[in-house]
Parts: C-alpha cells; structure tokens; sequence
C-alpha cells in the first residue's frame, strides 16, 4: 500500500466512521427533495403525488372553527418515562435531527413508537413550527411518531396506510428558564452536525418532553408533512405549549447542517417548516371547552353589562332633570333659576317644560 493510497484508505475509514451510511437513508424515499428552491414545497407534488392530496398537514387551527368532541379521551404514552436498556440513536437525516425510540414506548397498546424529531426556523425569526394557531406560529414543534401496531408488522408497511400512523405535535414556545429534558437531545447536537451523522444517546424519560396537560389537544386526520407526505397521520396537536428558553432554541437554529461532511458549501439546517395545508372538508376536533371562547364571552358579557349600565345612567340623569324641571316649575321658587342655569341648553329645556304646562 502507498502512502497515498494509505492516506486515502484511512480518509474513507474516517468519512465512513463520522459520517455513517446516510446517504442511502436520507435518499430512502425516490427523490431529492428540500423546503425551498427547485426541489421545494411547491414542487413536492409532482415529485410527489401523495402532496398534492386533499387531507395534506400541517394546517392552520382556527379555533373558531373547530368542534368539541368531549368523548376524546386523554393521550397516555405508556412507557414513556421506563428508562429502556437500549440506547436512543440520534441522527441528522439532512432534513431534521431524529431520534430513535424504543417499541416499548407506546400510547395505549395501538400505537407503537417509533422515532421523534423536530421542525424549526432560523435565528431571529418567530416561525418554525408547522402547525399554526389562528394563523400564529411558534418557533419550533416536535413530533412523536408511533404506527399502528395492531394492525401493522412495521412502520414501513403502516405508513402508508389511513389508519397508520398517530403522530403528537408538541409546539414550543421562548421562555426564561432552560428546559432540562430537551438537554437530554440538545447537549448532543454537535455530534450530529452533519447529515448522515448518528449518534448513541443515554435513554432518558421521554414523557418530559411533553406538555402536562395530555388531556387538551387537537386531533384531526391528516399526512407526513414531508414528502412522501402519505395520508395516513391521525394528528393530536396538544393545546398547551412546551417552554424552551431561547439560548436552547437558537442552538437548534444555527448547530445542524442539512449538507454532509466534506460537502461544499455547508449548508445551514433552517426553516425544515412546511407550510399549512388546505383544511378541505376536515374537521378539527377539540378535546376541552376553549379558554378562548371564555374570554370572549366574558368580554361580550362585560360589553353588555356596560352597556346597560351606561343606558340605565342616561335614563336616571334624564329623569332626574325632567322631575326637577317640572318640580321647580310647580313651586315657582326664585331658586330655581340660580339651580338650573348651570347651561343655555338645560334652561331652554325648562322654558320648553314650562311652557308645555298647562
Ligand atoms: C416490514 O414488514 C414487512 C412485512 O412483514 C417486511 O416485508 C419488511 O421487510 C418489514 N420492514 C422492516 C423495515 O422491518
Ligand atoms: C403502500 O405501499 C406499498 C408498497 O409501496 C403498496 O404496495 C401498497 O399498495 C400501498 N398501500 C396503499 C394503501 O396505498
Ligand atoms: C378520521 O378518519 C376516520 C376514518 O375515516 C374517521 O372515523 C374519524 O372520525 C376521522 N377523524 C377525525 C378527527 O375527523
Ligand atoms: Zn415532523
């Protein structure tokens, strides 16, 4: 062997070791895709067909559209904080960081887990996440996959199937404090800052990154929302968001490359969001009675009650001059013109009065 080809052989070793076998795996499903450019969103649809479909995610929640379904019982991962044996594996895939989770993870014996990963924006910027409320948007979102292991042998064959898949978008949102349960993945990312890049993370309770409250969300049936963008998600989106503090944030927006090691120029891993899909002829079901709505009707409660008080005011006031205009006309006291000549406009009144008397 010669030096140079030595040099070479252990160049290949090392791509092979730091950069793993990822570029089959980011390519697993037909065509190169990305979220803007040639291959962007737009495009997906002739690339592919299952995009351009009637029942597409993520959507925009309007949440005086949706309808309350109080028979959506509460969502209740099982096993989900048992710390598994195994390892979770933590990957760039090139369109987001992804990790692995055990088939001991489920929610109520159905679904299966799978993997989770997360959808972001760039530094300085308020979007991210990919389901929005009232057209808002929250700086990031994270998705816990499971299949339908009732009915499915794997998550291949499930998830192209309607009732496939059951998929938690969880939306997060800037706070003050560090959220010590998204350190378990974060405190990893450099590792991963490449595509095709994987690493071995310690397992840790999942159920801490979910929000507390498991019994408010929304649930619609919809897709993928990256391409092959199968229709086949059964979506609860929670109601209640999760707290990041914004150093953790940004050290989502600005650690990741969608490019692979070696490849030139590095490419940023950003705004992995799609856009909201058309809702169509779905339905968003509501699991709870909305706060909004309360605060809405209070508000309108509140109008009213103003506004009866203002008018019932408006009548006493009136009242109140008319009964002393005519009892002062009754009296003819010298006094009156000292009481009643605080305006021009009140004393024409009384004139007026005294003259329609009798
Ligand atoms: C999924 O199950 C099908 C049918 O049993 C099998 O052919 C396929 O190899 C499995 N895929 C994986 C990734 O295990
Ligand atoms: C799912 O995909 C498999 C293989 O790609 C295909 O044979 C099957 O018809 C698909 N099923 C549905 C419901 O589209
Ligand atoms: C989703 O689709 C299934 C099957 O068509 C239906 O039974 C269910 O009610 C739908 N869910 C929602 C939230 O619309
Ligand atoms: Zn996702």
């Amino acid at each position: 062997m010669s030096p140079d080809s030595g040099v070479a052989f252990l160049r290949s070793l090392f791509l092979l070791l730091v950069c793993g076998g990822g570029v089959d795996e980011i390519q697993a499903d037909g065509p190169h895709w990305s979220y803007t450019g040639s291959h962007g969103q737009s495009h997906w649809p002739e690339l592919f067909p299952h995009c351009g479909g009637l029942s597409q995610s993520p959507v925009n929640i309007d949440t005086d559209c949706v309808k309350l379904d109080p028979s959506l019982r509460p969502v209740e991962p099982q096993g989900y904080s048992t710390l598994s044996s195994d390892d979770f594996t933590l990957e760039n895939n090139g369109h987001s960081v992804q990790m692995s989770l055990p088939s001991s993870m489920s929610l109520s014996q159905r679904f299966t887990a799978v993997q989770l990963h997360l959808h972001w924006g760039s530094r300085g910027n308020g979007a991210g996440s990919e389901h929005l409320i009232n057209w808002q948007a929250s700086p990031a979102e994270l998705h816990v996959v499971h299949f339908n292991s009732e009915k499915y042998p794997n998550v291949s064959v499930a998830r192209n199937q309607s009732d496939g898949l059951a998929v938690l978008g969880i939306l997060i949102e800037v706070g003050d404090e560090i959220n010590p349960a998204y350190e378990n993945i974060f405190s990893h990312l450099g590792y991963v800052k490449y595509a095709g890049q994987k690493v071995l993370l310690p397992s840790f309770d999942v159920g801490a990154l979910l929000p507390e409250r498991l019994d408010q969300f929304f649930r619609y049936n919809g897709s993928l929302t990256t391409p092959p963008c199968f229709q086949s998600v059964q979506w609860t989106v929670f109601h209640q968001k999760v707290s990041l503090s914004r150093s953790q944030i940004e050290k989502l927006q600005t650690t990741l490359l969608s490019s692979e090691f070696g490849v030139l120029p590095p490419t940023p891993l950003v705004d992995n969001f799609r856009a909201p899909q058309p809702l169509n002829q779905r339905v968003v079901l509501v699991s709870f009675p909305l706060d909004v709505r309360v605060v809405y009707s209070i508000g309108e409660t509140i109008a009213v009650i103003a506004g009866i008080l203002f008018g019932a005011l408006g009548i006493i006031i009136t009242a109140h001059f008319i009964i002393k205009s005519i009892r002062s006309k009754k009296h003819e006291e010298p006094k009156q013109e000292v009481v009643y000549k605080t305006s021009n406009l009140e004393e024409e009144v009384v004139q007026q009065l005294e003259q329609q008397q009798p």
